[in-house]
């Protein structure tokens, strides 16, 4: 079933393995597992409430790159209990655009960063290294971790040369110079967990340099299910950016040396997107599948853009999308979407069954709130008939709902105010009227307690929970979205909205954030402390 790679995708299979080490490629022939267990340019738009910045660099046509695979890293040793990583940061030089260099700030070096798959009960340390000229703070989306390897956006690690510099900048948090371990119990619920910056003031431009990753966590329950696996198994993390005439990263910076003064310039206060989609790093990549059922596990790691993601195409029978996870892993029982609307650092965990096509049909993945370049994500191919023993449960797990009879309410909300962002008295983004002030701690839950928090918004506001998920009860006070359902940890705040959730924390005392995954609203100040007690 194998076909041999022609010569366009050998061309670029040695351009990608020389720049990046071991990218596997993206195409497949049956779903076996695999060795490890495991265009046009987009107007300004109003898609997610700011402007999309314009490429100056020739793009290229959609559907003509193929759709990489991150690569699984290999733990550096492992005793009975735990496996551990060394991932260091570093700046790198890649073909994003057909034929331009781009410089990254990636893990290991690729954007994006290499895939982490662990499972449940064993511990993952990540031993990191930051070999970049600034601070960075890694922080593991999704994860049950203790306080302080949760990544707090002043627990800097500093560059290994020339670090003290910033050591000022480790406000309220503790610096380390060059390295850190990060130690990830994952004793919880498997999920598409993903890693990234979080330096405060400087998450906006060091993510959209290329500091992001999956961290695929499984257990025995999933195991168990009999969804698509192995090769038909894909995890597809969408962003978009854009980029200057020579294939420089455009990103509207204050500072572009990232070294003081955080932000982004006035134009793009409601956001940073740019005008190219890109998928596991390729722009509107494409995919040849199998006539058969495929799993996607859909990341929005974009800074500030939200989609809304359909096929063209639809299936002549049936939904476009079955549903069976969310951002905290699998749901009760499967959904059905036709649209999936998906906000940044959200995760729909999705089947897609090719076999309702015809072979040699092309669907793409659109994007119903783009316009132009934005409108399109990528391509699949079907391009032959394959067996398939997949299916996809009436019931996938269990989702027992919280408790919220004594809960209190916590009122949180998210709109545009002023900040000292500093020293300039400037606009920015605000948390129950106050900016981020990484000394001061906002709220005080108990470990134990179901508490409901009510997050409000003026605008669109992707609100994020560190430590414990989530469920939504309610929107304005009216049912919730269909992609509302199951464990959540981000939510998909719409303009002059408000979201009832419940929330219970467990298990580690300490502080953490809440904040707006919109990573310019969060680098100006769109975060909130809270701590933890017994
Ligand atoms: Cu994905 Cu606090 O972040
Ligand atoms: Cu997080
Ligand atoms: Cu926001």
């Amino acid at each position: 079933m194998t076909e041999p790679p022609g010569p366009e995708r050998r061309r670029f299979l040695r351009t990608l393995g020389a720049l990046t080490g071991a990218v596997t490629l993206g195409t497949t022939a049956g779903c076996k597992s695999p060795g490890s267990d495991a265009a046009a340019s987009g107007a300004a738009g109003a898609e997610f409430g700011g402007r999309t910045i314009t490429s100056a660099a020739v793009l290229p046509k959609p559907f003509t790159v193929p759709l990489p695979i991150p690569p699984v890293k290999r733990p550096s040793r492992s005793t009975s209990g735990t496996d551990y990583y060394d991932v260091t940061a570093r700046e790198a030089s890649v073909e994003i655009l057909p034929g331009l260099r781009t410089t990254i700030m990636g893990y290991d070096g690729i954007f994006p960063g290499p895939t982490i798959a662990a499972r449940r009960g064993r511990r993952t340390v990540l031993r990191y290294r930051n070999q970049l000229g600034v601070p960075t703070v890694v922080h593991l989306h999704g994860g049950h971790t203790p306080p302080e390897s949760d990544g707090f956006p002043t627990d800097l690690v500093l560059p290994a040369t020339g670090g003290a510099r910033f050591a000022d900048q480790a406000v309220g948090g503790t610096a380390t110079t060059g390295t850190r371990d990060y130690t990830y119990p994952l004793d919880q619920r498997a999920a598409t967990l993903w890693y990234h910056d979080h330096r405060m003031g400087f998450t906006g431009p060091q993510v959209w340099r290329g500091l992001a990753g999956f961290l695929l966590l499984t257990d025995d329950e999933e195991q168990a299910l009999p969804l698509p696996r192995g090769d038909c198994d894909i995890p597809l993390m969408i962003t978009d950016r854009a980029f200057d005439a020579d294939g420089a990263f455009n990103y509207p910076s204050m500072d572009t040396h990232l070294s003081a003064m955080p932000g982004v310039d006035a134009a793009h206060m409601a956001g940073a997107a740019g005008d190219v989609v890109l998928v596991n790093g390729a722009p509107w990549p494409e995919l040849e599948v199998d006539a058969a059922r495929y799993r996607f596990r859909v990341l929005n790691a974009s800074n500030a853009r939200r989609y809304e993601l359909a096929l063209d195409p639809e299936p002549p029978s049936g939904t476009p999308f079955t549903q069976i996870g969310s951002d905290q892993g699998l749901l009760a029982a499967p959904l059905q979407h036709s649209v999936l609307p998906i906000a940044p650092a959200e995760r729909f965990d999705v089947v897609v069954d090719f076999s309702r096509y015809p072979v040699g049909t092309r669907v793409t993945l659109t994007n119903r709130a783009g316009r132009g370049g934005t409108s399109r994500v990528m391509r699949f191919v079907v391009t032959r008939r394959a067996p398939d023993d997949s299916r996809i449960p009436a019931r996938l797990s269990t989702v027992e709902a919280l408790s919220t009879a004594s809960a209190r309410t916590r009122p949180w909300m998210f709109r545009k105010g002023k900040i000292a962002n500093m020293g300039a008295n400037t606009a920015g983004w605000v948390v129950n009227g106050r900016e981020f002030d990484p000394r001061r701690v906002d709220a005080a839950p108990r470990l134990g307690e179901v508490e409901i928090w009510r997050l409000a918004t003026d605008a669109y506001h992707p609100v994020h929970i560190h430590l414990s998920p989530f469920q939504v009860l309610s929107r304005n006070g009216g049912p919730i979205d269909p992609g509302d359902h199951g464990w959540k940890d981000t939510i998909d705040l719409r303009p002059k909205q408000y979201a009832d959730v419940a929330i219970r924390f467990d298990d580690h005392a300490g502080r953490y954030l809440l904040h707006c995954h919109n990573l310019e609203h969060e680098d100006m100040a769109m975060m909130a402390t809270f701590q933890t007690t017994r």
